[in-house]
């Protein structure tokens, strides 16, 4: 072989041995990137995921409240990806902890699931607690509702008042999580301590309660809880304001209002007749085919996360829309101020 071509044999392998490892590392960190990327967008979406549906119970940093466990825990971190999809799936019997899975009559699929483990295995918790804050979600501060003898005591002399004390102390224990210490409802569930839950039949709040609301997070308590607990809960619902007023104290609870403005307002307005009007009227006036959202007793009684929530994850089951995957954070935030800016309106005038 004449030297020049034994060179440029040579030349020619160094450049392929240059060539490769530059290429494989290429290919391995594009590799590393997209994973990255995909790791990025579930924990991004999981973010979200938590602020609206788990931070009233396992706080805003994962920090846990009260007796509800942290998520920001090592234990967890080390837990294999499969026990820990199984886990926020089935929830966990007899507990707060629900069933998340649609399959489980929760309300995730199976991929948000799997968002939210990817998010408990690898997240910096701090960035998950500024996404709540940005969401104005951060849970109130008392999520725990005491029952001091005193206040057995004096709801026990009141009329029935056994039956009564029997159920404030399971509204406490099994209700208050969700529903909040002061029957207010949270960014979870809604008020109980409401006029229109008294309102309605024993019959429907008994099968409520029995049977589970399907598609929610509204368990079947029927298994969990006796007959008595039941009608005792029951019985509490029905008579909250007079327990209220014989002197028992319920935490005060200072659900943050979103920050409005005239511009926000004039945003939501128009966005709300490109996208609202058809269903729910000029205004918010309400249609046959949904209810009026300028009516007092539901701006009074719905904390504006929670009607972010609403627009946000939409109502399953009826006509009202998911808009989270449509709309921004801003758009949601523009529409929920102006639905709270027809709280001066008139009264509404169909109630379908
Ligand atoms: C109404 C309150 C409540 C809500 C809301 C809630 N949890 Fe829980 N969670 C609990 C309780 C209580 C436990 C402990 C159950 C037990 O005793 O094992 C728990 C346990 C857990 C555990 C296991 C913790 C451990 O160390 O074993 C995980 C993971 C978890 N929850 C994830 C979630 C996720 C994700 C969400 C939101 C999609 C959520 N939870 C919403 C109350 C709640
Ligand atoms: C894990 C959260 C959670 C817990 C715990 C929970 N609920 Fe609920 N509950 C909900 C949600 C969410 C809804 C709304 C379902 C829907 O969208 O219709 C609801 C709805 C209800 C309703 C119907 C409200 C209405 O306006 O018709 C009643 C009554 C009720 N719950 C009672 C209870 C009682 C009593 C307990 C305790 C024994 C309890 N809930 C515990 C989440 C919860
Ligand atoms: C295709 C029809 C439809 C469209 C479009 C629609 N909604 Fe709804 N919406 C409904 C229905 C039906 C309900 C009642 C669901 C139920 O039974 O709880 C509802 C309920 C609501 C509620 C809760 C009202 C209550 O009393 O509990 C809010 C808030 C709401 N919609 C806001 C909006 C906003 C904001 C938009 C536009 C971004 C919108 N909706 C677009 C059909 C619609």
């Amino acid at each position: 072989m004449n030297p020049l071509m034994k060179f440029l044999g040579i030349t020619a392998t160094l450049v392929l041995l240059a060539i490769i490892p530059i290429y494989a590392l290429n290919e391995a960190s594009f590799q590393s990137a997209i994973m990255t990327d995909m790791e990025t967008e579930s924990i991004v979406a999981a973010a979200d995921l938590f602020a609206e549906n788990c931070v009233v119970c396992h706080g805003a940093a994962g920090e846990g409240i009260g007796t509800i466990p942290a998520l920001d825990s090592e234990a967890l971190r080390t837990m294999p990806e499969e026990d820990l999809h199984k886990l926020i799936s089935r929830g966990v019997d007899n507990t707060q902890m629900a069933a998340w899975n649609v399959d489980e009559s929760g309300i995730f699929t199976y991929q948000q699931i799997s968002d939210l483990v990817t998010m408990i295995l690898t997240v910096d918790w701090s960035f998950v607690e500024a996404r709540v804050m940005t969401l104005g979600l951060m849970p109130p501060q008392v999520v725990t509702l005491e029952i001091t003898d005193e206040m057995l005591a004096t709801i026990g002399s009141l009329e029935g008042g056994e039956t009564l004390a029997a159920g404030i102390m399971v509204y406490a224990e099994n209700c208050a999580a969700c529903h909040a210490a002061n029957g207010g409802g949270t960014t979870i569930a809604p008020a109980l301590n409401t006029d229109a839950l008294r309102a309605q039949p024993t019959e429907d709040l008994l099968a409520k309660i029995n049977n589970g609301i399907s598609g929610t997070l509204m368990a079947s308590w029927k298994d969990t809880l006796s007959v008595e607990q039941i009608d005792a809960v029951i019985a509490f619902l029905q008579r909250w304001p007079e327990v209220e007023s014989s002197g028992v104290e319920f935490p005060e609870i200072v659900v943050p209002e979103f920050e409005s403005s005239p511009e926000l307002v004039a945003a939501g307005d128009k966005l709300f007749h490109i996208a609202c009007k058809s269903c729910h009227g000029v205004d918010g006036y309400g249609t046959a085919m949904a209810p009026s959202l300028n009516n007092p007793t539901f701006l009074a009684d719905t904390p504006d996360a929670a009607i972010y929530q609403i627009i946000y994850g939409g109502v399953p089951d009826t006509l009202m829309p998911t808009w989270g995957v449509r709309l921004s954070d801003e758009e949601i935030r523009s529409l929920v101020a102006f639905i709270r800016s027809l709280e001066t309106s008139t009264t509404p005038i169909l109630q379908p």
